[in-house]
C-alpha cells in the first residue's frame, strides 16, 4: 500500500463519519465554554451606583482593577461613612494570566511624630477617645496611592476615565437613601465638630432620604487628583491643605509624612482547605494568618456531618475562634515591626495541636473587657471576563472615620489609629486587645481585621468574598467560606444564615437570631449579644455558572452579573 493513502470500507466510513460528527459537537461545545467563560463577568458592592460604574468599566472592556479602582472612587463619594481617600485599606489582586495572586497593602501608616503613649495620660491611664475622635486619631492614608499603583501596573484605562464619574457624583450629586439619611443624622455630634463635615453631612432639621447630597469640594479634590496623578494628594494643594490643617489643629500628621507615604506589595497568605486554596490578606492583616488558621483546625472535623448552626456545630466554631483571636492577640503587629510567627501559626501540625486541645475541653483563660459599636468598612468583589479577580476591603475605621474633613477637600480623615494597642491589654473600639506586636511606633501600621478573600479551586478563582464589621469581618467571612465550601450553599442562601462571632475577649458570644431553645442552651456557657454580624459580598464562579450576592443586612448594597 502506498504510504498515505487508505482504504476504507463501507462500514469504516459510517464509522468515521459519525465519530467525526460527534468529534464537531464536542469542539462546537468546547467552542460555547470557552465562549461563555469569556462572557462572564461581576461585581458586588455595598452601594448600586458603584456596582453599575464597575459594571460599566468591565462591560466597556476594562479589566477588574480597572473597576476597581472606578469602584473604590466612586465609593468615597457614595458611601461616605466607610469609602475614602483619606483612609486605607488591602486590593488583593488574582491576574488570570499569569496565575499570579497578589496583594497591595495601601494600609494607613502612623504619622512619624507619633510614640506608644499618645492616647495615655500622665499616670498612664488610656484617654478615652483620643484614638478615636481627635485630631491624632489619623493614620497616613493610603488609598489614593493604592489606586494609583493599581490603575497603573495592572489597569488598562486611563485612571481619568475611571475618576470621571466620582467627579460627577460629587459634583453633581446623588440621591441619598432612607437608610444614608438616617444615618448621617445620627452621627450629626461628631459632624457638628468640624466646620466642614458639618456644613456638608448635617442638615438643621436633618437629612431625610431622596435629598441630594452634593460634595462640592470632594469633587474638586478629585478633579485636581485626575489632573495631576496621585502627586496631588501626597505632595501638591491637597496634600498642603491635609498637612497645614494637622498643623494648625494640634496634629502630628504632616506634609513629610505624605510625601513619604509608601504602600507594600505583598505575597498574600494562602493555605489549603479540603480541595481548595485560600488567599487572603498577610500581616499587617489578622485575616489572612486567623482565616488559615481556623480552617485548618476546623478540616480536622467532618463539618459537614454536622447539623447546621446546630449547637455542636456552633460550639466548635466558638473554640476554634477562641483560640485563633487569642493568637491574633499575642502574636500580630506590623510585620516590619514585629517578627509574626506566620509559618507556625498557619501549619498543619499547629491546628491539629489546638484540635486536640479542642477535644480535650481545654480553652484559653480569660479576662474582662468591654465593646462598642463600630459600624464600617467596605468591601467589594470583581471578576472579569478574562478571569482577573478583585478583593478589595477598605475603610475609614469607624463610621466616617474621625469626622475632621481638612478644610477645603471634602477628605473625611480616618480614625485608624485606634487600631493599633494604646496600651498593652487595653481593648480598641471592637474590643480587640492587642501586645507589644501592635504598639503604636512612628512610620507602623496598624493590625487590621479586613480580610479581602480570593479561593481557588484546580486553580482558578471560585470564591471571592469579604466583609465590613473590625473583629467581626474574619469570623462574618469564615462562616461564608465554610457554608459554601462545605455545606454547598448558594451565596443567597448562605447570607441568610444567622452568623456568630466570639473573639476570645470579651467573653461574649455575638449572634444573629437563633431558636430560642438554642439560645438558652448557649446561655449556660456564655454571655450573649444580639447583633448583625457582617456584610458579604461574593462572587462564586461554580459549575460554569456565575452568582454574585450583596448581603441584605444593610441596604443600598448591589451586585450584578453578566453570563452569555
Ligand atoms: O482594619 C480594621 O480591622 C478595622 N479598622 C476595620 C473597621 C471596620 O470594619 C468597621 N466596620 N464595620
Amino acid at each position: 500500500m502506498v504510504k498515505g493513502i487508505l482504504k476504507i470500507s463501507p462500514i469504516n466510513k459510517i464509522l468515521i463519519s459519525k465519530y467525526s460528527l460527534i468529534a464537531f459537537f464536542l469542539t462546537l461545545l468546547l467552542f460555547f465554554s470557552l465562549f461563555l467563560k469569556a462572557e462572564s463577568f461581576a461585581v458586588a458592592t455595598r452601594h448600586y451606583l458603584a456596582t453599575d460604574i464597575g459594571m460599566k468599566v468591565l462591560e466597556e472592556g476594562g479589566n477588574a482593577i480597572d473597576a476597581a479602582v472606578a469602584i473604590a472612587f466612586a465609593l468615597a463619594v457614595v458611601n461616605p461613612s466607610a469609602g475614602n481617600l483619606g483612609g486605607g485599606g488591602f486590593m488583593l489582586i488574582h491576574l488570570s494570566d499569569t496565575d499570579e495572586t497578589l496583594s497591595i497593602d495601601y494600609r494607613e501608616r502612623a504619622p512619624q511624630k507619633s510614640f506608644e503613649k499618645m492616647f495615655q495620660d500622665d499616670l498612664g491611664n488610656v484617654i478615652k477617645g483620643l484614638s478615636l475622635n481627635s485630631i491624632l486619631a489619623s493614620g497616613v492614608p493610603g488609598t489614593v496611592s493604592g489606586m494609583f499603583y493599581a490603575a497603573d501596573n495592572f489597569g488598562t484605562i486611563d485612571i481619568k476615565s475611571l475618576i470621571q464619574p466620582s467627579i460627577d457624583l460629587a459634583k453633581n450629586g446623588f440621591v441619598l437613601s432612607d437608610f444614608q439619611a438616617k444615618n448621617l443624622n445620627k452621627y450629626k455630634i461628631k459632624f457638628s465638630k468640624n466646620k466642614e463635615s458639618k456644613e456638608i453631612f448635617t442638615r438643621p432639621n436633618g437629612f431625610s432620604g431622596g435629598e441630594i447630597l452634593i460634595q462640592q469640594n470632594l469633587s474638586r479634590t478629585l478633579e485636581r487628583i485626575a489632573q495631576n496623578g496621585k502627586e496631588e494628594f501626597y505632595s501638591g494643594d491637597t496634600a498642603k491643605k491635609i498637612s497645614n490643617f494637622f498643623q494648625i489643629n494640634g496634629g502630628y500628621l504632616s506634609l513629610e509624612d505624605l510625601n513619604q507615604y509608601e504602600l507594600r506589595i505583598l505575597s498574600p497568605v494562602c493555605g489549603s482547605y479540603r480541595d481548595y486554596k485560600i488567599c487572603s490578606m498577610a500581616p499587617p492583616s489578622s485575616g489572612g494568618i486567623a482565616l488559615v488558621q481556623i480552617l485548618n483546625i476546623l478540616e480536622n472535623f467532618e463539618l459537614k456531618e454536622f447539623d447546621h448552626n446546630s449547637e455542636r456545630y456552633l460550639k466548635t466554631l466558638i473554640s476554634v475562634m477562641d483560640y485563633a483571636y487569642k493568637d491574633r492577640a499575642k502574636h500580630l503587629g506590623d510585620p516590619d515591626f514585629f517578627d509574626v510567627p506566620q509559618d507556625l501559626l498557619t501549619s498543619k501540625k499547629y491546628a491539629k495541636d489546638i484540635y486536640q486541645q479542642i477535644q480535650e475541653k481545654k480553652l484559653p483563660s480569660k479576662a474582662n473587657v468591654t465593646i462598642v459599636e463600630g459600624e464600617e468598612t467596605t468591601h467589594f468583589s470583581i471578576i472579569d471576563k478574562w478571569g482577573n479577580a478583585v478583593s478589595n476591603t477598605y475603610t475609614l475605621n469607624t463610621a466616617y472615620g474621625s469626622g475632621i474633613i481638612p478644610t477645603g477637600t471634602g477628605i473625611l480623615m480616618n480614625n485608624e489609629m485606634d487600631d493599633f494597642s494604646s496600651k498593652p491589654g487595653y481593648p480598641n473600639a471592637y474590643g480587640l486587645i492587642g501586645s507589644e506586636a501592635n504598639k503604636i511606633q512612628p512610620k507602623k501600621t496598624p493590625l487590621s481585621s479586613m480580610s479581602p478573600v480570593i479561593i481557588f479551586q484546580d486553580e482558578k478563582p471560585f470564591l471571592i468574598t469579604g466583609s465590613p464589621g473590625g473583629s467581626t469581618i474574619i469570623t462574618s467571612v469564615l462562616q461564608e467560606i465554610i457554608n459554601v465550601l462545605d455545606f454547598q450553599m448558594s451565596l443567597e442562601e448562605s447570607s441568610k444564615k444567622s452568623r456568630i462571632h466570639f473573639q476570645h475577649l470579651p467573653d461574649i458570644l455575638f449572634h444573629e437570631q437563633f431558636d430560642e431553645s438554642l439560645i438558652e442552651s448557649l446561655k449556660k456557657e456564655k454571655k450573649l449579644l444580639n447583633r448583625k454580624i457582617g456584610e458579604i459580598h461574593s462572587i462564586l464562579l461554580k459549575d460554569g455558572g456565575i452568582e454574585a450576592f450583596s448581603d441584605e443586612r444593610r441596604p443600598d448594597g448591589k451586585a450584578s452579573s453578566v453570563y452569555k
